[in-house]
């Protein structure tokens, strides 16, 4: 008998601009799999109080807005309600809001279910934070990606230029640090990697040479 769970879970968290959208949508892409981009989920939760003019201090507020909200991901698109915000969510300033709102932990609940959602035949990539230790514990790999501070500063400026927003690189870097901080030092679900993940830093890698090692450690577990 086949004692493997019918839907495969990989995870990959890690820090802020580690790389972990775009290796865990690559090794999602090449497996057939859906992709969980969690962050995204806090992004609009965030945006979502921005626009409402919730004090992101009253989490009471934060939450209810949080558990009202109904997003949908469509062809590399994100709507919250019929409005596309696939832009608005990766400005920086929703991101820093993204991480106050995450350090809640009725906010966390309320997005729990929608990140759960996700999970569906053939299997799941799913990329944040707390993957692999609060949302997907059973999954059959999980991977925690890191990548040294400057790196990360200069992939993420490179990625905000490309998409046409403006940054500048030591703002940036600054940022991506208290970020860090924040996510790292928290009550509820920090950045951590799982007892059982396997770490990787992508440092010195190209994009391809992280996605091959994934998959190879998935290939490894399936055979
Ligand atoms: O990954 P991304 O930078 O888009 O995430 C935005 C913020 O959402 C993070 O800084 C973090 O505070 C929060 N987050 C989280 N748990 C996750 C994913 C994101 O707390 N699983």
């Amino acid at each position: 008998m086949d004692d493997k769970p019918a839907v495969r879970i990989i995870t990959i968290d890690g820090p802020t601009a580690s790389g972990k959208g775009t290796i865990a949508s690559e090794v999602a892409r090449k497996l057939g799999f859906h992709y969980l981009d969690s962050g995204a989920l806090f992004r609009l939760a965030a945006l979502s109080c921005l626009t409402q003019k919730v004090d992101l201090t009253d989490e009471a507020a934060c939450s209810g807005v949080t558990r009202q909200m109904r997003p949908c991901f469509k062809d590399g698109k994100v709507f919250l309600g019929d409005k596309a915000v696939t832009d608005a969510i990766r400005e920086e300033a929703v991101g820093l809001a993204a991480s106050r709102v995450a350090t809640m932990a009725s906010v966390r609940t309320a997005i729990l279910d929608l990140e759960r959602d996700f999970c569906r035949a053939p299997g799941l990539v799913a990329d944040g934070r707390d993957m692999g230790t609060v949302v997907f514990p059973n999954a059959c790999l999980k991977v925690f990606l890191t990548a040294g501070a400057q790196v990360r500063a200069q992939r993420r400026y490179k990625q905000l230029i490309q998409r046409g927003i403006s940054a500048n690189l030591a703002d940036l870097a600054r940022d991506l640090q208290e970020r860090d901080k924040r996510d790292r030092e928290r009550a509820v679900s920090p950045t951590r990697p799982a007892p059982d993940a396997r770490l990787l830093d992508s440092s010195d890698q190209t994009i391809e040479q992280t996605v091959r090692c994934v998959l190879d450690w998935y290939c490894a577990l399936e055979s």
